[in-house]
């Protein structure tokens, strides 16, 4: 279904690039033929991801990047107004750059609160309204993703900020999805499972104890590949997802289903334990 040239119409802009998910899906978006351009907060680590991307990708094209805080709205907007100088614009914006944390609700200072929301929530807003009405001013179309969570409609104990903000991007999705559609602009997001990178592992899952822990509730038995994450957000940005806007993809081994009532027989015991089990309770025809 991918081919070398499945993005090459497309100059997409991934916040956060520089490293972890964004950094992957940055290298397969290149793979595919895309002018892939990254921003972040750190000019030195941009650099390094830039020249990972190049090696990724396909068409020679040279990864551009920018050192801009998502938080900062006006700094959003002359980096914009750059990418319009030098590239004519982009046409797909990817929303990953986040931050997160555990902590116990009644312990978070209100600067923590907001330097979570800030990032997610008014970072992906920022990023979003002034990529958007640069591209309806321009009579272009384009699409936007969302890299939200599994916990966005449940929450999740000791991270709620992220909860909160990830909500939001996920109602954003949705509002925008409708009203931007007749603009030709797509609106989706992806919500990922457990996938192991240095950031959020290292805040997330700091105890090999509890890394061995959350695997049991993963019905795949394994962390998500970096790749399979990657995969997915090229289609969605791609055409051959043009009639996909307003859906939120989960990506998660089957996690979110683990409240489902009798799941829990799966680590009673070994599978021919279980059979032999459900064998002996089936009633016999004589
Ligand atoms: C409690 C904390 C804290 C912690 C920071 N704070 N870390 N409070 N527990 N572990 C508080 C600080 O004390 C401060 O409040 C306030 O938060 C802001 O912290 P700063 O370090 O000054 O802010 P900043 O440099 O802007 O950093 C933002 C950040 C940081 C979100 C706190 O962690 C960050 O930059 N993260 C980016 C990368 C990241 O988080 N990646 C993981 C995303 S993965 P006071 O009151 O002291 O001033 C993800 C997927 C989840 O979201 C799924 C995984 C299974």
């Amino acid at each position: 279904m991918f081919k070398e040239d499945t993005l090459s119409s497309k100059t997409v802009l991934v916040t956060g690039g520089g490293s972890g998910l964004g950094l992957a899906m940055s290298k397969s978006f290149a793979a595919l033929g895309a002018q892939v351009l990254i921003c972040g907060r750190r000019m030195e680590k941009l650099e390094a991801a830039a020249k990972e991307i190049d090696e990724a990708a396909a068409s020679g094209k040279a990864t551009g990047f920018y050192s801009v805080d998502v938080r900062d709205y006006d700094a959003v907007g002359a980096m914009m107004d750059e990418i319009a100088e030098s590239y004519g614009g982009c046409d797909v914006l990817v929303n990953n750059a986040a931050g997160n944390f555990l902590s116990a609700s009644e312990d978070l200072s209100p600067n923590a609160f907001r330097a979570v929301v800030d990032i997610v929530l008014n970072g992906t807003f920022n990023c979003t309204q002034q990529f958007g009405k640069r591209l309806i001013d321009a009579k272009k179309e384009g699409s936007i993703l969302n890299i939200v969570t599994t916990y966005t409609e449940t929450g999740s104990a000791f991270v709620l900020p992220s909860a909160c903000a990830k909500a939001g991007v996920y109602a954003m999705t949705n509002t925008l999805a409708y009203e931007w559609a007749t603009y030709g602009i797509r609106v989706n997001s992806i919500a990922p499972g457990p996938f192991p990178t240095e950031g959020a592992w290292t805040r997330l899952m700091p105890d090999p104890k509890m890394e061995k822990a959350y695997l049991k509730q993963i019905p795949a038995g394994r962390y998500g590949k970096h790749e399979e994450l990657a995969n997915l957000a090229c289609f969605l940005i791609s055409d051959l997802a043009g009639y996909i806007t307003g859906e939120c993809v989960t990506i998660d081994g089957g996690e979110r289903l683990k409240s489902g009532q009798f799941n829990f027989i799966t680590q009673a015991a070994p599978r021919d334990q279980l059979k032999q089990f459900f064998g002996m309770m089936k009633p016999s025809k004589n």
